[in-house]
């Protein structure tokens, strides 16, 4: 029996969303592997956790409960204890960490499960760091040739100039440059909501993108990594009704509480453009020194497609995109997971 431990909630603004995500991971976990799942509060503890942490909440949390420490002793590898008592609860083989945002996908749960020497799903510290960070996604893609939007980054309290402006023109998108499900973005049509933006993005993240509007389809494509090294790019997601949501976009409400927004899988493109969005998703992947998997989105626009972001732990809940497209390249969400946990212990 292959025993993998399971991280969700955590300290980050996606708390729920990792439960979540979590919850649905493992319901679908392949009966040979075992899992011991572990909670992360709002405030870091490490707790005992449960096999379906999303409950019956539309926001779950993770409760306290009997604490437990992964072992930093690359000897004691995997070693899982209880921190009261010293007692040694199980040893696992792997950590799935399904954590999102700060704190869990952005390289230093990566860094602490190298140091214990622990196997774990999703890519490593630099492409998790860099992931998570918009602004080195960007740079790191753009320098392999993949277009971007125009950006300013406000880093600290100041404001656009006059050209900056003119250079982005409206509308705008306002962001935490580490961030995720849509938690601190604003479309900003009027300079005038500019400011309430910029502080909504600030109370996520010291430092906030702007960027100009991108006009064109919403498209997401998965990349996994298989056992042999390999590198797939799944399907092309084209989300659907997203811009006549309330929000205006794929904003947080869209996407996790309207439930109005639909997705064709396959997108109806061309073979040319479906290839040319599996070239481009594989290309960030290595852009950002990705290993194992990432959610790579785009908007196709009327002059090709341009990458919005790269998730290196995408969404895992049932209504999420990333199982959702491996399910129709053929991969269904049992068999991602063993493909996932069989990678991660190679
Ligand atoms: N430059 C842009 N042009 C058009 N829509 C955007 C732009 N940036 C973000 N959005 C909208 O906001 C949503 C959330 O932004 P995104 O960059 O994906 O952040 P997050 O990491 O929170 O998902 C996107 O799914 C999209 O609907
Ligand atoms: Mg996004």
């Amino acid at each position: 029996m292959i025993r993998i431990a399971v991280l969700y909630g955590g300290m980050s603004t996606e708390h729920s969303i990792s439960c979540i995500s979590a919850d649905s991971v493992m319901a679908h976990m392949p009966s040979e592997y075992e899992v011991f799942p572990i909670g992360i509060t709002q405030d870091g503890v490490w707790v005992e956790g449960v096999t379906n942490p999303a409950e019956d909440a539309e926001l779950p949390v993770v409760k306290q409960g009997r604490e437990v420490a992964l072992s930093l002793n690359p000897q004691r590898r995997g070693m899982l204890y209880d921190v009261a008592t010293g007692e040694t609860l199980t040893t696992v083989d792997a950590v799935f960490p399904v954590l999102h945002g700060k704190y869990g996908e952005d390289g230093t749960v990566q860094g602490l499960l190298e140091l214990a020497g622990v196997p774990y799903v999703g890519p490593g510290v630099l492409a998790s760091a860099c992931g998570m960070d918009k602004e080195y996604t960007k740079k790191l893609v753009a320098a392999a040739g993949i277009p971007i939007t125009r950006e300013v980054i406000l880093d600290g309290a100041r404001e656009l100039t006059d050209s900056e402006r003119e250079y982005l023109g409206l509308p705008v998108f306002v962001k935490p440059a580490n961030g995720g499900s849509s938690i601190g973005v604003s479309k900003v049509t009027s300079w005038d909501a500019l400011d309430a933006a910029v502080q909504l993005a600030l109370e996520s993240d010291g430092k906030v993108i702007v960027e100009a509007e991108l006009f064109g389809d919403e498209v997401e494509v998965g990349v996994l990594e298989r056992p042999d090294g390999t590198i797939a790019a799944s399907v092309p997601a084209k989300l659907n009704g997203t811009e006549d949501s309330a929000e205006g976009f794929y904003g947080f409400e869209t996407k996790y509480l309207e439930h109005d927004v639909t997705a064709t899988i396959p997108a109806p493109y061309s073979e040319e453009l479906v290839a040319k969005l599996q070239e481009m998703a594989v290309t960030c992947f290595k852009a950002l020194d990705c290993k194992s998997l990432a959610r790579v989105d785009f908007f196709v626009t009327a002059d090709g497609p341009v990458l919005n972001e790269v998730n290196t732990m995408p969404g895992f809940t049932a209504i999420s995109m990333y199982p959702q497209v491996w399910a129709a390249s053929g991969l269904d969400y049992p068999e991602l997971l063993d493909t996932l946990i069989r990678t991660a212990l190679r």
